[in-house]
């Protein structure tokens, strides 16, 4: 037989049949990952890594783009974001291993296109759990300020870049997120699930309390800037619903995982809308849409004009904590199994598949993670990088999408337990937003963008082509 090319070494496919053998099987260390969580803890870790900081701001700026046909916006992005979390059900109903969208492109579209999702998936998951932990340290200041009246001063609280010299609070967040996870995945998923309850019920806090507010008058007129501003408004809604996709990280710790990950990836996402809109609804009907624009913590604003007092706002900041919390546990667990996937393929070094006997979880890539978090956290200004998250995430949603129509196509009858419903429509309208949405994306994000894709290809090159564990071309 002669040697495969190097054109077919890259484009190497990973068999669904391996990936799914190589599952419980014991890894460095003597542990293996345990098959514990059922469709409640999943849907808790979807609900947590979507549910954080966009739904806490985003009305400010949404709002002033849609007017109260913001609600609409809200529906759009959520039909988006429905029609990724079908892709995904499939595949990860098909293929239900860790390491989510890297493993699905392994299968379906090559070994260099999984390695490039990969580093994608770090930009979704490492690099926003740093952001996401930055925006907890600020909403921390604002819960202590207005409940003992102390801030943490500035120098102990911002990064060098922005004023200070370090973000102490950022880097407390990651190490207690590390030590939860280093415990445990279902027990960090109990933990996470308190913290699914605790969100969901402040923000219907919200709704309720505004909802008795409620002013027809406020809704017109209802779409001031037309079709073309709740199309812009959709797009920066987007953001409020990334995180679905962390139930696939968990493909090999949940019990009967071709039923379980698509219903909890389903119904997430209705979770999800269902408050989303309550809040919006709610907020639009309890105050005018020309009064949204510029206003700094909008909701809690909304809830002192309601209430005449200052404890609903309160309330609400404690929410905000909380939620981030577990957006940032949640997206610091997706990321470690992604890099336990991609390591024991032998892309990245064996250190982030070793899994600890006792606790069944990878420690030593826990760490790891957190260590890289944490310095981002601590010492760099992440504005300029939040951008690269959207683009890292819709990469990967988009090659997901292409994903199901390639396995449907090359395996049409691999064991499925769930069917994307309009096929091959929705995986089509999948990756055309996609692509809308990276469209509007800025230039300086593409610049980045392409250079990490250039280090990524150079560590390709130089260190996982050759460590490759799949010898074989398919
Ligand atoms: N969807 C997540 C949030 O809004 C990223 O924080």
């Amino acid at each position: 037989m002669s040697a495969p090319s190097a054109g077919s070494r890259l484009f190497r496919r990973k068999p669904v049949s391996a990936m799914v053998e190589e599952t419980g099987a014991e890894q460095a260390d003597g542990g293996v990952l345990a098959r514990r969580m059922g469709v409640g803890q999943l849907m808790g870790l979807g609900i947590g890594a979507t549910i954080g900081t966009g739904i806490f701001f985003v009305l400010t700026t949404a709002v002033p783009e849609a007017g109260p046909a913001v609600v609409v916006s809200f529906v759009l992005a959520a039909v988006t974001a429905g029609f990724t979390a079908l892709c995904y059900a499939e595949l990860a109903s098909t293929i239900p291993v860790a390491g989510s969208s890297y493993s699905y492109a392994y299968a379906t579209l090559g070994e260099v296109v999984a390695y490039a999702v990969g580093w994608c998936l770090v930009l979704e998951y490492a690099v926003s759990s740093a952001a996401v932990s930055v925006g907890w340290s600020e909403y921390l200041n604002e819960l202590l300020d207005d409940t003992i009246g102390v801030r943490i001063p500035d120098a102990l609280s911002f990064a060098p870049g922005d004023g200070g010299l370090v973000n102490l609070p950022a880097i407390v967040l990651v190490t207690l997120c590390a030590l939860l996870l280093v415990r445990g995945a279902s027990e960090s998923a109990r933990a996470n699930a308190v913290m699914v309850v605790l969100k969901i019920a402040v923000l219907l806090f919200f709704a309720v309390i505004a909802l008795t507010a409620f002013d027809a008058g406020n809704l017109t007129p209802f779409a001031p800037l037309g079709a073309a501003g709740v199309g812009v408004a959709a797009s920066s809604i987007f953001f409020s619903f990334i995180g679905l996709d962390a139930v696939s990280t968990a493909g090999e710790e949940v019990r009967d995982p071709r039923r379980t990950l698509p219903r909890a990836i389903i119904g997430s996402l209705v979770v999800v809308t269902v408050v989303y809109l309550l809040v919006a609804v709610a907020a639009v009907g309890a105050q005018a849409a020309g009064v949204f624009e510029g206003q700094e913590a909008g909701l809690a604003v909304i809830l002192e004009d309601v209430t005449g007092s200052r404890w609903p706002a309160v309330v609400l900041s404690a929410g905000a904590v909380v939620s981030i919390f577990s957006v940032t546990l949640v997206t610091m667990y997706g990321q470690t199994r992604i890099l336990f996937a991609m390591s024991r393929d032998g892309l990245i070094p064996s250190l982030f598949a070793r899994v600890d006997r006792r606790t069944l979880t990878p420690v030593r890539g826990t760490v790891a993670v957190a260590v890289f978090v944490g310095v981002l956290a601590g010492f760099v200004p992440l504005d300029a990088l939040v951008d690269l998250t959207s683009m890292g995430t819709l990469v990967a949603f988009a090659v997901v999408s292409v994903g199901v129509v390639v396995l449907r196509r090359r395996s049409p009858d691999l064991p499925r337990g769930f069917r994307v419903p309009g096929y091959p429509v929705v995986p089509v309208l999948s990756v055309a937003f996609c692509a809308y949405l990276i469209w509007g994306l800025s230039n300086e994000t593409y610049l980045f963008f392409l250079l990490w894709l250039a280090l990524a290809a150079l560590v390709y090159v130089t260190y996982a082509r050759t460590h490759s564990r799949l010898r074989d071309p398919r």
